[in-house]
């Protein structure tokens, strides 16, 4: 492969006529069409490693394709043929691209250097994953549009994410599905390198794991049966309120409501019908999961406007292991930036809602 050739870099809104990926990490929502051959988006973090140029395209006012300086003017057509990556990404977009390639080079260099140093550990090195060929997330797949299962396979935003860093590392991602309340416990244990499952960094967690830059903005919300009398957190006091077990939820339920009746489920999909066949009187649940619940009640569910907490969703490493967290920061933080995962999010709130 040419050197030249790897400058090539996707943006959002490509002008292509027709290109065709290749390879690349994770499909994209269909946002965008670009001609016969792909419709899928590739955003610039995403870094496809192969990219076929199918037709002719232009640079400049749409901007597509930015090949080293003599193409990348205004009007030049890019060449057909096939381009690998890496994908630059503009400059000045925080750690996309180059920058991030360095900054994660760097920091692993010095992880590398740390990790020389010490002497036990109970989590899989870098080297050690890579020697192995998989990256291993560890999941409760009850929990649309973060992670549920499709098809006999999980699937969501996070295993989307997860195959980024996964990707980043060279390897392939294997999901491990179990109680929501073990999470913890198996990655302390090893019996995965990550946990992506939608989890709130609390504090008392963070006493057990280190957990990553936050990717989602969250909170809890209450659901109710339409026409419920329930207008506040204040009103669920007395009241019969379903939770997933383990969760924050369970902890807003079990501390903060007056006198509630909690009811445990060890799955999330279980707390929203438990108010469907009248079981509770109203569910506690993260905001997109309870949206998807409430949209798929046909009507018979209603939600309260307002989050009773306010929550950072962020994945988790085993802690001290550094070299694994600097990859996985410089893919979330490169995917929020860019919009990625506010993409990712709407991709499966779309696969797993009804339509209207
Ligand atoms: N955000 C909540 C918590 O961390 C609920 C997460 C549930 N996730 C799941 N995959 N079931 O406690």
């Amino acid at each position: 492969m040419h050197k030249k050739e790897k400058q090539i870099w996707l943006r959002p809104n490509l002008s292509a006529e027709r290109i065709q990926i290749v390879e690349a990490p994770v499909p994209m929502p269909k946002g965008r069409r670009l001609g016969g051959v792909v419709q899928i988006w590739l955003r610039p973090n995403l870094s496809a490693k192969r990219i076929q140029i199918v037709e002719r395209m232009f640079c400049g006012v749409k901007g597509f394709a930015r090949r080293p300086a003599e193409h990348s003017r205004r009007g030049i057509a890019s060449p057909r043929g096939q381009y690998e990556a890496p994908v630059p990404m503009p400059k000045g977009k925080g750690l996309g691209g180059v920058v991030q390639r360095c900054a994660l080079l760097l920091l692993c260099g010095v992880m590398a250097l740390l990790s020389l140093t010490a002497c036990s550990k109970d989590f899989r090195s870098l080297d050690e994953i890579k020697k192995s060929g998989e990256l291993i997330m560890l999941t409760n797949a009850t929990f649309e549009p973060f992670e549920y299962v499709s098809g006999g396979e999980v699937v969501g935003a996070d295993p989307d994410l997860a195959q980024m860093i996964a990707y980043e590392l060279g390897v392939e991602l294997r999901i491990v599905d179990m109680d929501f309340d073990l999470l913890v416990e198996a990655l302390k244990s090893g019996k995965g390198d990550l946990i992506a499952a939608g989890m709130t960094a609390n504090p008392e967690r963070a006493e057990q794991v280190d957990f990553s830059s936050v990717y989602v903005k969250n909170g809890l919300l209450i659901i109710v049966p339409a026409g419920s009398d329930i207008q506040t957190g204040a009103d669920l006091a007395g009241k019969r309120v379903s939770v997933q077990e383990a969760t924050t939820s369970d902890d807003f339920a079990t501390n903060e409501v007056e006198g509630a009746e909690v009811l445990r489920f060890k799955d999330a999909v279980a707390v929203g019908d438990a108010v469907q066949n009248g079981k509770a009187d109203a569910a506690i649940l993260d905001i997109k999961p309870a949206e998807g619940v409430v949209a798929n009640s046909g009507g018979r569910l209603a939600l309260l406007p307002d989050p009773v907490t306010q929550e950072d969703t962020s994945m988790a490493v085993a802690k001290g292991n550094a070299e694994l967290l600097a990859v996985v920061n410089a893919v979330l933080e490169a995917a929020v930036a860019d919009g990625t995962v506010d993409a990712l999010i709407q991709k499966h709130m779309d696969a797993t809602t009804l339509e209207e």
